[in-house]
């Protein structure tokens, strides 16, 4: 957690003004139900204590400035309203310019700007959704400072909308939605095809949750991750040629054979065989979470980041060296999020944690040369004021 008073201080040297307001959007994990969310599927995320501060304060034009403690320029970026083209060189400005463009397209005026100063304790492109995190502290600042008529779900479309348009990856809701409706010590069961969202205390005690960061920097994973959402949609298209109604996240896994000759390729087989299955672990694993299942919770762990490894290709050496040094101790472990290297969670007993950071830390420094982080998760409400 960041104190008010250094982000009041800070906002203070930057601006020379006292801030009005402070805001705080969280980071994400996700339990389980992982790159099904783009076809509608059961997913299982929830909001952490981890995420992105905004200290902000009006201004009398109409120009926006934003300043971030992370990625720190000589002066505020400075953005005009009649100037909102994507331009790579603004950097991480753009995942707030892509919120303010989304709803400049849906015709919203605003009347005054803002200067915006940055600061997170969410470690970034880590796989918990540093992107959606500022995107959606851009969309709060907006309604509450200019009271828009918006939802938190609607928020979130928004969101989706600028990252989707905007940034060009074509992302589900998963990481939005949690984001906007996060609850206190809860996760959140989420149906992406109509929104519906339930919410279970994530209650594992005698073990707990902790966050394994690889701290490999991820290339290529926007392409990456359209590429999957590509390749899948390919095989829902060849399969409706023949069944128009039939949806990926409702197959049955005990078919996946007989879909060979429509789907006419390995690959996307494979891709269509991790989403089947991972649609079924997670009905099956919020079922456990509900009777207090663990070792059948810790299960579909493993299984669900097998399938997200030989299935949807999606983990990377360091990923795979982490979650299988960590099952050492851990009960169960799996990459969350996008994956291409991130982060994974474990369920490690409250007495083993320290063991298993010891031992996992070992043996990845041992292979990579380089140190990987942990955090001890807090599962925290929606974006929110602070002050
Ligand atoms: C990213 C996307 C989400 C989801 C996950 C994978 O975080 O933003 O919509 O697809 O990857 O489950």
């Amino acid at each position: 957690m960041i104190s008010k008073t250094i982000l009041q201080e800070a906002f203070q040297t930057i601006y020379h003004q006292q801030p009005e307001h402070i805001y705080f959007s969280p980071g994400r994990i996700n339990l389980i139900g992982e790159h099904i969310d783009y076809h509608g599927g059961f997913v299982f995320p929830a909001a952490i204590q981890l995420g992105t501060y905004g200290v902000v304060s009006k201004r009398e034009d109409r120009m926006y400035y934003f300043y971030s403690k992370q990625f720190p320029s000589k002066v505020p970026v400075q953005v005009d309203l009649q100037e909102m083209t994507f331009d790579a060189s603004f950097g991480w400005v753009n995942y707030m310019k892509g919120v303010l463009d989304v709803c400049l397209k849906k015709g919203i005026y605003f009347p005054f700007g803002l200067n915006i100063y940055v600061d997170s304790d969410l470690p970034e492109a880590s796989g918990l959704s540093s992107s959606a995190s500022i995107e959606m502290l851009m969309a709060w600042i907006l309604k509450q400072i200019y009271q828009l008529p918006y939802t938190r779900t609607e928020l979130a479309l928004i969101a989706q909308e600028a990252e989707r348009n905007y940034l060009g990856v074509q992302s589900g809701i998963m990481d939005q939605l949690s984001i906007a409706l996060g609850k206190k010590d809860h996760a959140l069961f989420m149906n992406t095809s109509t929104l519906e969202v339930t919410y279970h205390p994530l209650d594992i005690k005698p073990y707990r949750c902790v966050i394994m960061n690889t701290n490999y920097q991820r290339t290529l994973h926007d392409s990456k991750y359209n590429e999957r959402v590509k390749e899948t949609f390919e095989a829902s298209k060849r399969l409706q040629e023949q069944h128009p109604h039939a949806r990926l996240v409702h197959l049955n896994s005990e078919d996946i054979n007989a879909y060979e000759p429509i789907l006419k390729d390995d690959v996307l087989l494979k891709r269509v065989r991790h989403i089947i299955t991972e649609q079924n672990r997670a009905l099956l694993f919020k079922k456990a979470l509900d009777q207090h299942d663990l070792f059948k919770l810790a299960s579909f762990l493993n299984d669900s980041h097998a399938s997200l490894k030989h299935d949807y290709e999606v983990t990377g050496k360091q990923l795979d060296v982490l979650v299988e040094a960590s099952r050492k101790y851990a009960i169960g472990a799996r990459m969350t999020g996008a994956g291409f290297g991130g982060c994974a969670i474990a369920f490690v007993e409250d007495k083993r944690e320290h063991q298993m950071i010891e031992h996992v830390s070992n043996v990845y420094q041992q292979t990579f040369g380089f140190l990987p982080s942990f955090y001890t998760v807090e599962l925290s409400d929606g974006v929110h004021d602070v002050l």
